[in-house]
């Protein structure tokens, strides 16, 4: 068995101010092994690169703060090239949280086993760290959980959601079982292109926030009977924008803050007397809060991904050097389409 390995890892160097310069990261050479006991190395195929990872190289989120010289974090999917466990063998498919790296030597209980066999057809190995990893869990316990009349109770069929960054993991996902529960589906993404896809997967109706026409007026257009559910990826004005447009009793989930992760100061609400006048509820999300219960939400969406009833888009980018670049494009208003993994090698 090899003893050693050589690798690569993205650093942070220094905290960005504004979206990422690539002087923020510093891609290091590593020699990892041999291993340890209790522990494995994996050679990772693909890693993915996530928007909300951009708070916590400044500050604080859900998790801490990045410290300077940390692996920048992501999750990940590769190979077991090296195990002192007897619970993974050379050769297993795995997932886990690897970072940007190359190679991932950590505790085996940090690894989940993925059976090859699973990935076939439309359901690609990629979609364990998209659609069936985080934003895919995102999308389904804020909706179905939080998104709910009564919190965890049944959805209502006929009510209407208005989704944020639509065209992205997240949004479209939602927007998908939103019409398999039985709701109408609106979403609100960055060009047309986008807006055409989301139609030709089932939304209702999209609206492009790029559009000259004031965003109230086309949320109010494609939205003729209001806003039951807004589940909000974007944050900062669009979120002030969307509360103006919610039915009594309306439920607003807050997943994520796309427009306001790379500003210094958060663009705050306005809108509060809807709250009162409306009865509206707003809650954060931290999809990790649902953990326990992935393993069966995995399972019923990987069967709607089978019978083709959800969709995922992915945009695969060549080299982990190019993880930073790949990122930065997630905020600089280029024309990203689908969830972005990085191919390592
Ligand atoms: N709370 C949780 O537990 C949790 C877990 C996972 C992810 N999230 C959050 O969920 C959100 C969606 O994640 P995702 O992975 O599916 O990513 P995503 O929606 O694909 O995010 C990238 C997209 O954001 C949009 N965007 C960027 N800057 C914007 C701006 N200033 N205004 C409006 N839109 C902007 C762009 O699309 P357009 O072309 O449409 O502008 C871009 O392609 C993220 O905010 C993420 O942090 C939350």
């Amino acid at each position: 068995m090899t003893d050693s390995f050589s690798a690569r890892r993205w650093t942070l160097q220094q905290r960005p101010d504004g979206i990422p310069t690539p002087d923020c990261f510093m891609l290091e050479d590593v020699t990892l092994g041999p291993v340890q006991d209790g522990w494995a190395i994996a050679e990772m195929s693909h890693i993915s690169i996530d928007p909300g990872m951009r708070s916590r190289l400044s500050g604080d989120s859900y998790a801490a703060v990045m410290a300077i010289g940390d692996t920048v974090e992501s999750a990940g999917i590769g190979t077991i090239v090296a195990s002192a466990s007897d619970k993974l063998a050379v050769g297993d498919l795995v997932m886990t949280g690897s970072g940007w790296v190359s190679h991932a030597h950590l505790p085996a209980k940090a690894f989940v086993k993925l059976d090859p066999a699973l990935f076939q057809g439309p359901l690609t190995q990629t979609a364990a760290i998209g659609i069936l990893g985080i934003p895919g869990m995102t999308a389904y316990f804020g909706l179905l959980d939080l998104g709910a009349p009564d919190k965890g109770g049944d959805m209502k069929a006929g009510e209407t959601v208005l989704v944020s960054s639509a065209a992205g993991t997240v949004g479209a996902t939602t927007g998908q079982i939103a019409k398999l529960k039985g709701l109408r589906a609106v979403g609100i993404a960055g060009s047309k292109e986008k807006c055409d896809w989301l139609l030709e997967i089932g939304f209702d109706a999209a609206i492009n926030y790029k559009d000259a026409a004031p965003l109230k007026e086309q949320i109010k257009a494609a939205c003729p009977d209001g806003v039951d559910i807004y589940l909000d990826n974007v944050g900062g004005e669009m979120l002030d924008t969307a509360i103006s447009c919610m039915n009594q009793n309306g439920r607003l989930i807050i997943s994520g803050a796309v427009s306001e992760y790379n500003r210094a100061q958060p663009v705050g609400i306005r809108n509060t007397l809807d709250f009162i006048s409306k009865r509206l509820r707003m809650e954060g999300l931290v999809v990790f809060d649902y953990a326990r219960a992935f393993p069966k939400a995995q399972m019923e969406m990987a069967g709607w991904i089978m019978a083709g009833d959800l969709v995922y888009r992915e945009e695969i980018i060549d080299g982990l050097e190019n993880a930073p670049a790949a990122f930065a494009a997630l905020f600089d208003g280029s024309p990203v389409f689908g969830r972005r993994i990085v191919k390592v090698k």
